[in-house]
């Protein structure tokens, strides 16, 4: 099969809350696809995420129904240290998910459940710290860390398990643009090709060239899934609520004009 997530009418109302996060959730992310979730802040992206990963029912409490099966697990009768293998993920805010107080811990740390010895963790810490271009923070404790080197940090230490998944919750947060297009070349260098991966972001115009398929969320509810492109016909007034650029745009104004008057040829 070569679905690796699959949502049926998943439902989430976090506990004490007036409305539900997620609404009639249907969808199915594929092996080696490249996805990235948009929609308005309070949409549920990151509630979605916790889906994915387990946090939400084992950690989150509300009312939870639907299912969610992860690489074949059903993720609401799954341990969250077994999806853990899985999925990767790095949350919207890094720092809550650091354990260590030193960098080659942290990344090691992942690892330690996996019966290895101590060179073998070390040789595969370095090589993924060289990798992502972090060798110099080998040594430095977590809390002096500036919000770029935490979020590689944390990316290095879900890549020495080499996840099926991997979600980036809200990455463009800390990077200036420049720095976006360094993390999506690491991404493209370093991620296996068979792995999945979920973007959430704002920044639609920064991830529109990287990925295959874009999902749009609004209020809970999926409201758009497929290319990129397409989904300019469906936000109509509602776009100016993402980032889209502006060659984009004009050329999705352009095709407009020319489907409601017609080409004289
Ligand atoms: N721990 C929580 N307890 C109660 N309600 C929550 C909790 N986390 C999120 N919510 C609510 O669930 C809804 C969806 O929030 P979520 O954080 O998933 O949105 P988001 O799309 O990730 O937003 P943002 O772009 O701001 O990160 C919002 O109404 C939010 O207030
Ligand atoms: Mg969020």
């Amino acid at each position: 099969m070569q679905e690796i997530v699959t949502i049926e009418n998943l439902e989430f109302k976090y506990l004490g809350a007036g409305d539900k996060a997620l609404r009639g959730i249907d969808l199915s992310l594929e092996r080696g696809r490249r996805y990235l979730l948009v929609g308005a802040s309070g949409s549920g992206k990151t509630t979605l995420a916790r889906c994915i990963t387990g946090l939400i029912p084992h950690f989150y409490q509300g009312e939870y129904s639907g299912e969610v099966v992860v690489d074949g697990m059903k993720v609401s009768e799954t341990p969250i240290q077994r999806l853990a293998e899985a999925v990767g993920y790095l949350r919207q805010n890094p720092e809550e998910q650091v354990l260590m107080t030193k960098v080659e811990r942290e990344i090691a740390f992942s690892l330690e459940f996996r019966g290895l010895t101590t060179e073998e963790m070390e040789r595969i810490t370095r090589r993924v710290m060289e990798n992502l271009g972090i060798s110099h923070l080998w040594g430095r404790t977590t809390d002096t860390l500036s919000g770029g080197e935490l979020q590689k940090v944390v990316i290095a230490s879900m890549l020495v398990l080499e996840p099926k998944i991997l979600i980036l919750d809200e990455p463009s947060a800390y990077l200036s643009p420049m720095a976006v297009k360094n993390l999506q070349g690491l991404l493209d260098t370093y991620i296996p090709s068979q792995s999945t991966l979920l973007v959430i972001d704002h920044r639609l115009d920064y991830w529109i060239g990287f990925v295959d398929t874009v999902i749009y969320i609004d209020r809970g509810v999926v409201r758009y899934m497929g290319s990129p492109g397409r989904l300019l016909n469906l936000l109509g007034s509602e776009e100016h609520r993402l980032n889209i650029p502006l060659h984009i745009r004009l050329s999705h104004d352009l095709k407009q004009v020319v489907n409601t008057r017609g080409v004289n040829s």
